[in-house]
């Protein structure tokens, strides 16, 4: 099994190279190595993502991923910027499928900034589509504007398009892991506004014809963005496009009180996958050895669940990250009195002491 690192910018590197301890410790032959993305791409190579990364993205198993981002590229033009560097791995490996679950372990209770009696338990997947919607749409850009009150002017404008297939396949997805899960669907759109969203309601609405086992609902994103503040214990799995998945996956990891805390695996139709954490390259703690690098260790197990095939190992390095946790054991993001505070090396050398 070949598995491309791809540590990034910021804290990636830190964070990587404690998942990469787990994955050693672990006692497997896994062929591992490492290339540049990222701005750390740009700096060695002039583009965030070099050919050679992206070759080795293609022929690896899997691919796990750190961070992109740092502030010293933020004025570089947009086809140059970090970012470029996943939107274009998720393009060209075709990841569709994003999964980012959104769990509260018990021990963290008191870091979320809602009341425990809303949060404690909670278990939720977001599905995100990765490879479509207004994020990718063609035509974009910068250009006269052709029409109404401001004819003439400058308009920026993108577009926002969803195939059949590509709303087919994201469904399958979702009804699909709701049965291994709660059988419950959430479906959110923009049904009442956007003619691809009552599209998107419609080709879900159709697919689910084939998972009467499982319970469908249809919400829109302002009701959902509302309710998963409010009450999020009442979703299961929640599907929705790009767009609204970005968003709303964010305030979802963000209920769990640590993002810090939460992994993402983006799925091929082969279970193919790049894993990354759910959070950002946080330059503002970069090289201070601070950084949670749960996360990432945790979309190391992901990736050993969805794309190597080997639950058991997955299960261990989730197992290891909740003894570390019993343990006490906080970097600062999850820290609360009376527990004890640890920097990115010891939490990951705990879990792979953990791990036995
Ligand atoms: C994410 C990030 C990316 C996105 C950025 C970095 C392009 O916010 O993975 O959620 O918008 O998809
Ligand atoms: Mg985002």
């Amino acid at each position: 099994m070949k598995i491309a690192i791809l540590p990034g910018d910021g804290i990636g590197p830190e964070i990587t190279a404690q998942a990469v301890k787990v994955l050693n410790a672990l006692g497997e032959s896994f062929e591992m190595e490492t290339a540049a993305v990222g701005g750390a791409g740009y700096a060695a190579h002039g583009h965030p993502l070099p050919e050679a990364t992206l070759k080795l993205a293609k022929e690896a198993d899997a691919v796990l991923f750190g961070a992109v981002g740092d502030y010293q590229y933020d004025k570089l033009e947009r086809a140059l910027r970090p970012e470029q560097a996943i939107l274009g791995l998720r393009k060209e490996l075709g990841l569709f499928a994003n999964l980012r679950p959104a769990i509260l372990y018990p021990e963290l209770a008191g870091a979320s900034t809602l009341k425990p009696e809303v949060v404690s338990g909670l278990d939720i997947l977001i599905i995100r589509e990765l490879t479509g919607d207004i994020y990718f749409g063609k035509p974009r850009g910068v250009r006269e504007c052709p029409d109404g009150p401001f004819k003439g002017q400058r308009e920026g404008f993108d577009t926002m398009r969803y195939a059949e297939g590509e709303i087919r396949r994201i469904a399958h997805v979702a009804f699909q892991a709701a049965r291994k899960r709660g059988s419950r669907v959430t479906s959110v759109d923009k049904a009442n506004v956007l003619e691809t969203f009552q599209f998107w309601r419609d080709v879900v609405t159709e697919v689910h014809k084939d998972y009467q086992d499982v319970e469908l609902e249809h919400m829109y994103v302002d009701n959902a963005a509302m309710q998963l503040v409010r009450a999020p214990k009442k979703f299961d799995v929640i599907v929705t496009g790009n767009m609204f998945g970005d968003i709303l996956s964010d305030a979802a990891a963000m209920l769990t009180g640590s993002i810090g805390m939460l992994p993402s695996a983006s799925l091929d139709a082969d279970n193919k996958g790049l894993y990354e954490p759910s959070h950002g390259s946080a330059p503002d703690i970069a090289g201070k050895g601070v950084a949670n690098p749960l996360a990432t260790i945790l979309s190391a197990a992901m990736m050993l669940r969805y794309s190597l095939g080997r639950l058991d190992q997955a299960e261990r390095i989730e197992d290891a990250v909740k003894r570390v946790l019993a343990q006490g054991l906080r970097t600062p993001d999850i820290y609360e009195a009376g527990s004890t505070k640890v920097g990115t090396e010891e939490m990951g050398n705990a879990v792979v002491a953990a791990l036995a």
